[in-house]
């Protein structure tokens, strides 16, 4: 396969090494069967712009399942290597930046850095868009570390994920959901061509979401799973969340950066090198690049546009959009569904 252009480089040399024809031939019959498998699965398409199928206990994008599969099968990072972990609509975006500019901040200045001209997941690619191109990607020619991303539940995850770090971002649940209503909405409307299909009203999708049916869903059985994990394991899986980013951007930033394995030295912080690296990934900032504000989206892979990535960027937004009774219930479920786990949102849920 030709090098995919979405991913800016490096990421595209994952596809460049010279591939015999037994090796083609072998991904070939991989994603064969894995496509097979896919087809078996109870699939749901109430919610556009993409449908939803059940796997291992999950609602999972359907596009992206038998790259799920290539990635149980053929990940395997390097214990240098740093996962980050998300629920959809959690400050992936934000995360993946403030990881990728962390990293990297002795190679980049920040009036010429990457993240001025790439969007942060072109910095940071997702292993479910990595390893959707029938073709097992050669991660092993990326510079270690290098920082992954994916939206996959913790069951999902290959065993061999274990050996790297893991960076898990979750949100408040309302937030999660209303911002997931606009992000798909959005998607909707710049994917469609001749299908005009309807959107889901706010309602209805609320519905569904409360019942476990979104990407990645249930919403709470993915965040019990990267918690639990954060407690058996802690120096290996960092469980963050974006209210507390959001509040204090400074601390958590130190915290991601030593947890990554490059701590801010005291002169660092002294010359306000963490404080420039919010600033550089504030959403404010990244939202009024050229490079972000782009509305196209990519029909080809049924990527949404990178504006649909920047919305509000608040804490409380739900309270524009829900009821009481809806957030009262929502709060219901999530504090049943977390109950005995030590884990609550009951602290993020501040009104504006
Ligand atoms: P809202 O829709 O509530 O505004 P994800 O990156 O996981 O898709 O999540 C998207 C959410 O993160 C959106 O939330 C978006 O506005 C917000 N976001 C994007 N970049 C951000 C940043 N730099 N800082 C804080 N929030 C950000």
């Amino acid at each position: 396969m030709a090098c995919s252009p979405n991913y800016a480089p490096p990421f595209s040399q994952c596809f460049l090494s010279p591939r015999s024809q037994q090796d083609i031939e072998r991904d070939e019959q991989i994603y064969s069967s894995y496509e097979k498998l896919t087809s078996q699965l109870p699939i749901f398409n109430e919610w556009p712009p993409y449908s939803l199928q059940h796997y291992q206990s999950f609602w999972i994008t359907a596009m992206f399942i038998p790259a799920c599969m290539a990635i149980q099968s053929h990940f395997n990072p390097r214990p240098s290597d740093i996962l980050l972990v998300t629920s959809p609509k959690s400050g992936t975006t934000w995360l993946k930046a403030l990881s990728f500019a962390t990293l990297h901040r002795h190679s980049f200045s920040l009036s010429d850095h990457p993240l001025l001209s790439n969007t942060p997941h072109q910095c940071v690619p997702f292993l479910e868009y990595l390893f959707s191109h029938r073709t097992i990607p050669d991660l092993n020619v990326l510079p270690s570390p290098t920082i992954f991303a994916a939206h996959l539940p913790f069951p999902l995850l290959p065993r061999s994920a274990l050996s790297c770090r893991i960076v898990y971002l979750c949100r408040d649940p309302k937030d999660t959901f209303v911002s997931l209503w606009h992000f798909l909405e959005k998607s909707r409307i710049s994917l469609s061509t001749e299908d005009k299909s309807e959107g889901l009203d706010l309602n209805k999708a609320f519905q569904l979401f409360s019942q476990g049916m979104a990407p990645g869903g249930p919403f709470w059985d993915r965040v019990l799973g990267y918690w639990k994990e954060s407690l058996r394991r802690p120096g290996k899986v960092l469980f963050l969340r974006y209210e507390e980013m959001m509040e204090d951007p400074v601390c958590h930033l130190k915290k991601l950066a030593e947890f990554m394995g490059c701590p801010f030295s005291t002169e660092e912080e002294k010359n306000g090198v963490v404080e420039d690296i919010v600033k550089l990934c504030s959403f404010d900032n990244l939202r009024e690049l050229k490079v972000n504000k782009d509305n196209k989206a990519s029909l080809e892979d049924k990527r949404p546009p990178p504006s649909s990535f920047f919305r509000k960027g608040k804490v409380g937004d739900w309270v524009n959009y829900l009821s009481m009774e809806m957030a009262e219930s929502l709060d219901a479920i999530t504090k049943e569904k977390l109950h005995g786990s030590g884990l609550s949102f009951e602290s993020s849920t501040v009104l504006p």
